[in-house]
Order: structure tokens, then C-alpha cells, then sequence
């Protein structure tokens, strides 16, 4: 079955897997790699187990728990910061992919901070999307999430609203606030639209409580987009 002829949710399934396998023959033997988070980047994961069982020898750092549960349960190797100061390739996803400038949106799923830790670690980010994620203009259809310190959360969402952001805590499907990987809160920001990336990461940065955004400025060296037409490499 093609990926058009199915239902909309299972073809986007079949883009993002297609995506990720693109990026996952990036990697080489001996490599260390970052191991991103969300439904894309777990693809990436499922298609780098089977390369690791057919015998490509790599070490995977993971930006998440949830990442580091998924990858220990299909077998990959794990290592660390401590082992590892540099990491050669990061497969992750992205919320929103700008066309042109490949700056990006991330944290939708909630691993921003460790994300992009690895990402500023890393040789080279390779970012995996399914089509619907490029835009001409960052904030067209996503909010900005902020992880911030729980401490005083009300005061630092009140600074981001000074910069142009209509801000909301991140809350779980039960009502209670979302608890990030390190302890943090997420301040979810919507921007009418974003004219200066840059310079918006560096003023929300500026923000005493803010720990980071997920705005990703400079970062990816590579985008793997799959739509109706294929996968296609934007460098
Ligand atoms: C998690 C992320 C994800 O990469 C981003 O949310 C995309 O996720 P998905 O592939 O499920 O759409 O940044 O913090």
C-alpha cells in the first residue's frame, strides 16, 4: 500500500518512518549517537536496533527516558557524558522546520533541555520530519515550549508574555503540571510570528527562571523530509 492511500494519521507514520531510516544510514560503525525523543525519533531508534542486530557496532546517548527505556528495550548499546564528551551524529525530530534557514521548534514532547544538550554536543544533528512540519515561518502552527524552574513559574511565565507570547502551562491529561526530565516546568508560548528566531532565543534565555527554550537557532546541519514525493535531504 502507498503511503497516500492510507489514512491520513498512518500515512504520516509511514513518512516519519521513512525519514528516520533515511538518517539512520548516517551512521557508521564505532559512531556514538544522540538519540532523540518523540514518535519520528522513535522510529529512528526501531530502525537503528535492526542495523545494530545485523552488526553495525555504535554507542547511543538518549535525550529522554522515555528514549533511554525505548532503546534498552530493543537492544541498543547506551553510554554516556561521563564515557563521552562529543557525539558524532543526533537523529531527532522537530516540531516546526523553518524552509531556508533550517532553525527549529522543539519540545512538543517535552525533552527540550536534555535535547538539546546533545544537540550543542553533537558533530553533526540530523533532523527527521514527516512534510507537514515545514513552514515558511517559525510559530505558524506551534507554540514555543519554555522549560522553566517550578520556583516563581507564575513571575517567569509573566516575563514571557512581556516579550509577545501568549503563555500556558503545560499541563498532563490529568490536569496536573507537566514535570520535564530534570524536575522543570514547561511554559508553552504561542508568537503571532516569530520575525527574528535569534533574537527571540536570546531574549527569552535572558529570563531569570527560564532554563531553556525550544527554540533551536543554528543547530541542525541536516533535514530528512518525507512527503508524497519521497524523502528529500535539505542541508
Ligand atoms: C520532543 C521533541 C520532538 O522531537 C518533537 O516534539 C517532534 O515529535 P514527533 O516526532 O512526535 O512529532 O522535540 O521534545
Amino acid at each position: 500500500m502507498s503511503a497516500t492511500s492510507r489514512s491520513p494519521e498512518a500515512s504520516r507514520d509511514a513518512f516519519k518512518r521513512a525519514a528516520a531510516a533515511a538518517a539512520v544510514e548516517l551512521v557508521e560503525d564505532g559512531m556514538v549517537v544522540g538519540l532523540g525523543t518523540g514518535s519520528t525519533a522513535a522510529f529512528a531508534v526501531e530502525a537503528l536496533a535492526q542495523r545494530h542486530a545485523h552488526g553495525l557496532r555504535f554507542l547511543g546517548i538518549p535525550t529522554s527516558e522515555r528514549t533511554a527505556a525505548q532503546a534498552r528495550a530493543v537492544g541498543i548499546p547506551l553510554t554516556s557524558f561521563v564515557e563521552h564528551r562529543q557525539i558524532d551524529l543526533t537523529i531527532d525530530g522537530a516540531d516546526e522546520v523553518e524552509r531556508g534557514t533550517l532553525n527549529l521548534i522543539k519540545g512538543l514532547g517535552g525533552a527540550l533541555l536534555r535535547e538539546k544538550i546533545v544537540a550543542a554536543a553533537s558533530r553533526r544533528l540530523a533532523i527527521v520530519v514527516d512534510g507537514a512540519k515545514l513552514v515558511d515561518r517559525l510559530g505558524a502552527n506551534t507554540p514555543v515550549p519554555v522549560e522553566v524552574v517550578p520556583f516563581g513559574l507564575e513571575a517567569t511565565s509573566a516575563s514571557l508574555e512581556v516579550l509577545g507570547a501568549s503563555a500556558r502551562l503545560r499541563l498532563t491529561s490529568a490536569g496536573d503540571p507537566f514535570v520535564t526530565d530534570g524536575g522543570n516546568r514547561i511554559i508553552d508560548c504561542s508568537f503571532v510570528a516569530i520575525a527574528d528566531p535569534a533574537r527571540l532565543e536570546e531574549r527569552i534565555r535572558r529570563i531569570v527562571g527560564v532554563v531553556e527554550s525550544g527554540l533551536f537557532i543554528g543547530r541542525a546541519h541536516m533535514v530528512f523530509v518525507a512527503d508524497p514525493d519521497g524523502v528529500h535531504r535539505l542541508d
